[in-house]
């Protein structure tokens, strides 16, 4: 409808409002038809256009007509009509949608390198034939398809899996910018499907907030969850008040006209869904080549957060129809479109629950589980809290909504709380006082800030230490991963470490998931394990504070693994880097009748307890032991090891009661000190070299 015949009609119907209420059903089956056409031109304006051309009053008074009239005579209701948005009932369950083409994904990119990478497979496909782009905004809401027959709206669906999805058309229907009756027909279109996405502008979930807030309701972390948890309620009603909209930006399927042939570009499919009156995002852009792609994507990197809804980055799209049909898809995502991702290092959630994950040395480490949100290109659903002192000090509580951040190879962890976001319902998170897996009492120690469970056959130990021994950095038994070891434990196959050596092919093999080729992987990765370094294994047995680098440092002072039974607290506390408290736990360790029958076990199943052999050479220096410090004037240190070993010798880096010689160059440092402590013989620079020509 042209706008200047609407304009006149309402003026028309404004003045003659009261014998229009009066209209016999004849009259009334034809004025209706005019009524709501005009109606819709005025939610247009105002829904999709953001321009409405008249004052709500007055739109009021048509809508109150309507209304009266379809009251009147309920035969003349239309499922197109205005009124019809919200469904009168409660929809107890979603029905199932096939979608009519499967709602595939997006590939990311985050950087020009990528997209260029994005450009070149592109080009490849098209053997060399170079593509116009369009780029789009990537608005950040729930995916949504949306069927249309005859003009007529006929239902819309969530995306689901991709190829089945929830009939969500109750709740759809009260979108208002979204139209129930569109002239497709004048277009040759008797059938479409197209894709959008259902978005809650900033606006309303603010609102929506403050409300709850009012209603001491739990409040919604973010616009997107908030969102998607609106277009999936029951009660229609409920949702209009949420004032949710949507943009419409792909046509997935028509019938009529075909897409290629008689749509050729992706930008006429943009027009044709704005002439229609589907709301388009409108900061769409053609662009004739990568570099204005970039361009273009780049302008939005420092101004897309203005915009009323959230997104979260740009879509380029190629253009032309009949070379997206050439450049197909995989499984997951067309080849000819890529998102173009502004990564944000950070993002508000909430915490719906905190949970305990024991860890390997028993300690009770909470862990909050979130409402799952993507940050930067990955999807954070849990996050640790660390301990119960973190915990207090951020007060961080059960139903809090968070700032979540996840910043390189830092793991995840949550920045604050949003307390303007609390409603009165969020609980403190208490430390329990038994282990939640094996109900054992659990231990204060009132010098750490760790609670643990102390009992070592608890499951969850079991498995942690049971993982930590097989993984990559320790014994690096391949095939045994967490999913097996969990698996394992839990059906009795393993106690502890020690059972792994005890493990069976014939076992193996009858276990669900498993067959003889995989048990024989296992068994074979196992038996090659028993050869690993010391090392490994040192660090295998999860002695607290012993990791990978203390663990080689041990194994140069020991011969074999028996030596570290023996070894008093002094000897140990001489081991470059090891202050009193790694020496303590090594001596704790051995100290336990468990941990020493583990090794017992482990050598009868043949792992090497045996520190590798440093194939020496037989020379001057064979059967010495020399340690440098501070700074030598001619040579550098590692050329006065090198010459140590050359001649036989053997050159550590820390001092112990096995260092024959310290070398004090100028400068030294506390190795010096320990030497004398332990009554090392010290030379000099020069007294080393006199030592090697004496040689
Ligand atoms: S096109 C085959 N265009 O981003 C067409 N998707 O991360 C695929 N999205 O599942 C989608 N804005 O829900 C397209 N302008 C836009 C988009 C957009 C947001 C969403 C969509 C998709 C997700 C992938």
């Amino acid at each position: 409808m042209e706008e200047r015949e609407a304009l006149q009609s309402t003026e028309e119907i404004l003045k003659s409002l009261d014998s229009l209420k009066n209209l016999s059903q004849g009259g009334a089956a034809h004025f209706l038809l005019r009524l709501r056409e005009i109606i819709r031109f005025h939610d247009y304006r105002y829904y999709v256009l953001n321009d409405p051309v008249i004052a709500d009053p007055q739109y009021d008074a048509l809508f109150a007509l309507l209304k009266t009239l379809e009251k009147q005579y309920p035969a003349l209701v239309t499922p197109d009509s205005p009124t019809q948005r919200i469904t009168p009932y409660l929809v107890k369950e979603f029905p199932e949608v096939t979608h009519l083409v499967p709602m595939l994904s997006l590939d990311n990119t985050y950087n020009e390198e990528d997209l260029r990478e994005f450009e070149r497979r592109v080009l490849e496909k098209l053997e060399g034939e170079k593509p116009e782009y369009v780029v789009e905004i990537k608005l950040d809401g729930a995916s949504t398809a949306l069927l249309y027959e005859d003009d007529a709206f006929v239902r819309g669906a969530t995306r689901g899996d991709g190829t089945v999805g929830e009939d969500v058309s109750h709740n759809i229907r009260t979108i208002k910018s979204l139209p129930l009756k569109v002239p497709l027909s004048t277009a040759g279109i008797t059938k479409i499907e197209i894709r959008g996405e259902v978005i809650m502008p900033r606006a309303s979930f603010e609102k929506l907030n403050r409300e709850r807030e009012k209603a001491g309701l739990p409040l919604f972390a973010n616009p997107r969850n908030a969102g998607a948890g609106t277009l999936r309620l029951q009660d229609s009603s409920e949702v209009a008040k949420r004032g949710l909209d949507a943009f419409w930006y792909f046509i997935s399927y028509t019938e009529g006209k075909s897409l290629g042939k008689d749509i050729k570009t992706h930008a006429e499919c943009l027009s044709l869904l704005q002439k229609m009156g589907f709301k388009v995002e409108p900061n769409y852009e053609v662009c004739k080549n990568m570099d204005e792609v970039l361009k273009y994507c780049e302008s939005w990197r420092n101004r897309i957060r203005d915009l009323p809804y959230e997104a979260d980055g740009m879509v380029i799209k190629v253009n032309s129809i009949a070379q997206q049909m050439r450049l197909g898809a995989t499984l997951h995502h067309p080849r000819w479109a890529s998102a173009y991702k502004f990564q944000a290092n950070q993002a508000v959630t909430r915490i719906k629950d905190i949970v305990i994950q024991i860890g390997r040395t028993g300690t009770l480490n909470p862990l909050a589980l979130l409402e799952p949100v993507e940050i930067g290109g990955v999807t954070v659903s849990r996050v640790a809290l660390f301990n119960e002192e973190e915990i207090e000090r951020k007060d961080i509580r059960i139903g809090d909504a968070v700032l979540v951040e996840r910043a390189g190879e830092v793991i995840p962890h949550v920045v604050r709380v949003q307390p303007e976001l609390r409603t009165g319902k969020e609980r403190k998170f208490v430390m329990p006082d038994y282990c939640p897996v094996c109900h054992a009492p659990v231990f204060r120690d009132p010098e750490e800030v760790a609670v643990r469970c102390i009992n070592s056959k608890c499951p969850a130990q079991v498995k942690e230490r049971i993982i930590h021994f097989a993984s990559r950095v320790a014994m690096d038994i391949e095939h045994l991963g967490w999913q097996t070891v969990d698996h394992f434990v839990d059906i009795g196959l393993l106690k502890d470490v020690a059972d792994i050596y005890k493990l069976k092919k014939e076992t193996v093999m009858e276990l669900e998931r498993w067959a003889e080729k995989s048990a024989q992987n296992l068994i074979d990765a196992i038996e090659e394990s028993k050869k690993r370094p010391l090392w490994r294994l040192i660090h295998g047995l999860g002695i607290r504070f012993i990791g990978e680098k203390a663990a080689k440092v041990l194994e140069e002072h020991i011969s074999s693994i028996r030596d570290l039974q023996k070894i008093n607290l002094e000897e140990l506390s001489t081991i470059e880097g090891f202050g009193p408290r790694r020496a303590q736990s090594v001596k704790e360790f051995f100290s336990v009748k468990e941990n020493v029958e583990l090794i017992n076990e482990l050598e009868k199943a043949g792992v090497n307890i045996y520190a590798e052999k440093i194939e020496k050479k037989a020379g001057p220096l064979s059967g010495l032991t020399f340690v440098i410090t501070g700074t030598l004037k001619n040579y550098s240190r590692e050329e006065a090891q090198r010459l140590i070993e050359e001649l036989g010798g053997k050159a550590t880096d820390s001092v112990s009661t096995k260092t024959s010689y310290l070398i004090v160059g100028e400068a030294p440092g506390s190795k010096l000190d320990k030497a004398k402590k332990l009554g090392v013989k010290i030379l000099t620079e020069e007294e080393f070299l006199t030592l090697l020509k004496g040689k």
